[in-house]
């Protein structure tokens, strides 16, 4: 049995429900929301629609004592607020904080000891909240930190040489916001780097690079939020989570280097991050990495 729990059923969290309702990605999902008829209606809505699924789901409101088997949580709470231009998310920090101590403390206080999958932004710093206020092993809170700038790069990227984005392979690394960075000497397409494409097609790396860093700002701009990229990339996860993929994916999670969470490629499965190997990164890259880790710590100092 897959169970799954959502804590906070906003635009994101009732986009990633319905991602897992939908491709049945779950046996249980338990929704959980401080709006107790916003989340009554939004699992009423999906049972409504149970007999036009392909699979079956349990889809029901619920409590964190329901939440103590479940083999992930997400966590989708927070306030909707503006992404400053740069890409930073820092402005969420004083209102979510307080409840993700909170939300993990009542995780902590049921027993759960599954994965916990933090969208919540700024997610590095919400993330590592969870694993002090849960108590669990650091690799069993990850959150999706830049796998959706990830995503983004691969589309500006796939759009400058006109190929599929899936076909772009590489990463954006650091914090899911302002000092992330394109770590150019991982990212290629049939096997040549991204520099040499440049090279060849004239592309301007820095503005493509900054399009990706923005792309959150950009849609949150014209439509007030983001949810549907960011749900796929929390449902993605999920997946590789519940099959126990042992695969290669970006995540926050706890670097050692930095005493902190941060992205960088794992490989996840069942447990989380379930095996970790340093990326062979240039010096100019590893150098990024550090600052974007201080940019980190100096702004949630400045906002706590
Ligand atoms: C985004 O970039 C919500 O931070 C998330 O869309």
């Amino acid at each position: 049995m897959r169970k799954v729990g959502i804590v906070g059923i906003g635009h994101v969290g009732a986009t990633v429900a319905h991602l897992i309702v939908s491709q049945g990605l779950a046996d249980e999902l338990v929704l959980i929301d401080k709006k107790p008829e916003k989340v009554a209606s939004e699992a009423l809505d999906f049972s409504d629609a149970a007999s036009l699924l392909d699979k079956h789901i349990d889809v029901h409101v619920g409590d964190y004592p329901d939440l103590a088997d479940a083999d992930v949580v997400i966590s989708a709470l927070g306030h909707i607020h503006p992404i400053k231009p740069d890409g930073d998310r820092f402005g969420e920090l004083k209102a979510n904080l307080p409840m993700a101590k909170q939300v993990g403390a009542d995780l902590k206080a049921v027993g759960f000891n599954g994965v916990l999958l933090a969208i919540s932004n700024p997610v590095d710093v919400i993330t590592g909240i969870y694993q002090q206020a849960t108590g669990l092993p650091s690799a069993q809170v990850i959150g999706t930190g830049t796998y959706l700038d990830t995503a983004r790069l691969k589309r500006v990227f796939g759009e400058a040489l006109g190929v599929d984005p899936r076909s772009v392979n590489g990463y954006v690394l650091g914090e899911h916001g302002a000092s992330q960075f394109a770590a150019w000497s991982t990212i290629n397409v049939m096997g040549q780097n991204a520099r040499t494409w440049a090279a060849e097609k004239s592309l301007d790396l820095d503005k493509l690079e900054n399009d990706a860093r923005v792309g959150g700002f950009t849609v949150h701009s014209g439509k007030g939020y983001t949810n549907f990229a960011i749900a796929h990339a929390a449902v993605s996860l999920l997946q590789i989570i519940l099959s126990d993929a042992r695969k290669e994916a970006i995540v926050s999670h706890y670097n050692e280097d930095f005493d902190g969470y941060i992205s960088s490629p794992a490989i996840i499965g069942r447990g989380g991050v379930v095996a970790n190997f340093d990326l062979p990164l240039t010096a100019e890259e590893q150098d990024k990495l550090a600052a974007s880790a201080k940019a980190i710590q100096t702004k949630t100092a400045d906002y706590s």
